[in-house]
């Protein structure tokens, strides 16, 4: 990768601890690449005891644009001029853009959930969804989901995790929410009248590649299979559901689009989502 960094180049940056495997660097460094702009994206490894300073040398430097991740997501709240209202809602900030010296967060973890789906010829109008998990990024998917479904079912191993969000979907969004434990007759009951099944949970992540919530049997033609797991890039519950015929969107779908939505806050441009995927599935199957 040869880059041109001039007296005028903008940067950005993700922080992070630990921070070596991001895959954001490549993502957005291939997409300012593509766009031909004077941009650059750099890891920072971040202590929790550090992110108050980042903030502060986010002004100072005026570095234009941060990802956020973990553990700091809700640790940079508090050093911001102004939090948008899922983020605020979340309690979590993946995206910092700095606007003229105002530190912006938004959090872009549902939206990427939604275009991933959108983009692959998901319809989310008056669908039932099950989503599996209860961490920070079931929760942005769910919230951000249950605006356009009709009905959500969320499971998690610990379902009391997930009282209040099921609430303040009710109240907010006056659709039907059920939360629910992940024994596997609950699980399979669920997904008999389901269209869309998202999981939101590491259950097949590497090491545990033969892992799944999921029995193959219980995947119906029909039903759409979002894993946000994307290593492997192909997981059990992605290649059971390939076997049954189901519509697959794979957990890199996600990452690219979370990408993209920070790329165009950041920029105000379309994001090149097809060179992000590319840079993307290259860096990991290395
Ligand atoms: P993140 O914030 O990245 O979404 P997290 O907060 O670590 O991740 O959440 C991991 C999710 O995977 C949780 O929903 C967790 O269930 P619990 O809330 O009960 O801990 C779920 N999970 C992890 N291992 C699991 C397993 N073996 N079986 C079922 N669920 C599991």
């Amino acid at each position: 990768m040869t880059m041109n960094i001039t007296g005028k180049t903008a940067v950005y940056g993700v922080i992070g601890d630990p921070i070596e495997h991001s895959l954001s660097p490549t993502l957005q460094n291939a997409a300012f690449q593509a766009l031909n702009v004077d941009c650059v994206f750099l890891a920072f490894h971040v202590l929790p005891s550090g992110v108050e300073d980042v903030l502060r040398g986010m002004r100072g430097l005026g570095i234009r644009g941060l990802n956020v991740t973990m553990p700091h997501k809700n640790a940079v709240i508090a050093h911001l001029d102004e939090v948008d209202e899922t983020a605020q809602f979340l309690g979590s900030v993946n995206t910092i853009l700095n606007d003229d010296g105002k530190l912006r967060g938004f959090s872009t973890d549902g939206t990427g959930a939604h275009r991933a789906l959108e983009e692959n010829g998901v319809d989310l109008a008056g669908k039932k969804l099950v989503l599996l998990g209860a961490g920070g990024a079931a929760k942005a998917i769910a919230y951000t989901l249950a605006q356009e479904v009709s009905e959500l079912v969320l499971l998690n191993r610990t379902p009391q995790k997930l009282d209040s969000l099921a609430e303040a979907v009710n109240q907010k969004f006056h659709k039907k929410v059920t939360v629910a434990s992940t024994p596997p007759n609950t699980i399979q009951e669920s997904l008999k009248d389901a269209d869309i099944l998202v999981n939101a949970t590491n259950v097949g992540m590497y090491p545990n590649t033969a892992q799944s919530l999921v029995a193959a049997e219980w995947i119906k033609p029909d039903l759409a299979v979002m894993d946000i797991v994307y290593n492997p890039l192909e997981t059990k519950l992605a290649k059971d559901a390939k076997a049954a015929g189901a519509r697959v969107i794979s957990g890199v779908e996600m990452l690219i689009y979370q990408g993209a939505a920070s790329f165009e806050l950041w920029t105000g441009k379309p994001a090149p989502v097809e060179v992000m995927r590319n840079a993307a599935i290259t860096q990991l199957h290395r």
